[in-house]
């Protein structure tokens, strides 16, 4: 069988990370206690709330579930969700916090995917009126659905104004690890703005693991309940929790995102002088946003997997893996240019 083009697609195009299948494996050898009695889980919880400074972790299947349970923590019926309109949240989990939980989401349209205090502030209204849904969370993603990564003094401070009016910060962190890996900083920097958030594996190298890590103690004693109910206490937990423990184990979480943030530098590097070719956000993380015309688009896409991110104004993603090569980039920016200079 040959190996096919690598994808630019996502980076849950990419297979799993040899650690993590060995790792998997090895929590194989014979039977243990199920729904995280075991001794896997325990390990992977501890290892989690050390490395956050975290009060509790709490193992899921996967990122749209991660965020639906982390925030179904901190709300009542009748509160609503401050987030961005480019929030995988409201764009891309098919409406699953609206029906699952029921609340509201408040969605603020933003130049980068970034919020801003300023842009939460503009949805601050209402309160106290029993007409209007009550904000009761700030929701962000870090890295964002645009590839942008908040600078630490950028969640600080919409930190400081969640404290100030008594709401919540949730952070989406499916690709947390790309941005410790771009900021140069510890998870546990990034943890410290928040109430709960989600770490993800998925795109880092593991099968199916994600964890919901909750900062404060208050947010403890539903969360086991809310996590069945939502259908996410695995039986088999010690696989989710081999995983996870198999990416913090020497920093491979690091490793995995230092790559994919890499290979990311390298293509938009090697798209820059391409005529017709303009990048659309900052490169932060492992994602390359571009837009260019769409013909060249339809002759890319019949060789290269990659996701057309909006029609309208011909804007294209393209995303690295851990397991991105030098090779494959080069690859890739060779087919665009002779794509585009023709
Ligand atoms: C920002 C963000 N959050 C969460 C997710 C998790 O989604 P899933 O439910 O597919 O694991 C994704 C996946 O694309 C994502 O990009």
């Amino acid at each position: 069988m040959t190996t096919p083009r690598k994808s630019f697609g996502s980076d849950n195009h990419a297979g799993a990370h040899p650690e993590v299948l060995r790792a998997m494996t090895e929590a194989s050898q014979g039977d243990a206690l199920p729904y995280g009695a075991d001794e896997w889980t325990v390990r992977a919880t501890a290892e989690l709330t050390a490395t956050f400074g975290a009060s509790d972790a709490l193992l899921v299947f996967n990122g749209t579930a991660a965020n639906v349970l982390g925030v179904s923590l901190m709300l009542k019926p009748y509160e609503a969700v401050i987030c961005a309109e480019s929030s995988h949240l409201n764009i891309d989990e098919c409406g699953a916090a609206e029906r699952i939980l029921g609340n509201k989401l408040l969605q603020v349209a933003t130049e980068d995917g970034k919020l801003t205090p300023d842009l939460v502030g503009s949805r601050l209204t209402g309160r106290g009126d029993e007409h209007r849904a009550q904000p009761k969370v700030v929701q962000i993603a870090q890295v964002t659905e645009l590839g942008t990564c908040y600078s630490l003094e950028e969640i600080a401070r919409l930190s400081e104004l969640c404290r100030a009016e008594g709401l919540y910060l949730y952070i989406d962190g499916a690709r947390l690890a790309n941005a410790a890996a771009y900021l140069g900083c510890e998870l546990a920097d990034l943890a410290a703005h928040a109430d709960a958030f989600s770490f993800g594996g998925t795109k880092n190298g593991a099968v199916a693991a994600e964890a919901v890590i909750l900062m404060r103690d208050e947010l403890r004693s539903s969360a086991p309940y809310l996590r069945k109910q939502q259908m996410q206490l695995g039986s088999k937990m010690r696989f989710t929790a081999a995983q996870l423990s198999a990416l913090l184990a020497d920093q491979l979480w690091l490793r995995n995102a230092e790559q994919a943030n890499a290979m990311a530098a390298r293509l938009a590097t090697g798209i820059a002088e391409v005529p017709g070719v303009k990048l659309r956000y900052p490169v932060q993380s492992n994602a390359v946003f571009a837009s260019l015309s769409p013909e060249h688009i339809e002759t890319l896409q019949q060789e290269w997997t990659f996701y057309t991110w909006d029609e309208t104004d011909g804007v294209v993603r393209w995303m690295t893996a851990f397991d991105t090569t030098e090779e494959d980039v080069d690859a890739f920016v060779a087919f665009i240019r002779a794509c585009c200079t023709n």
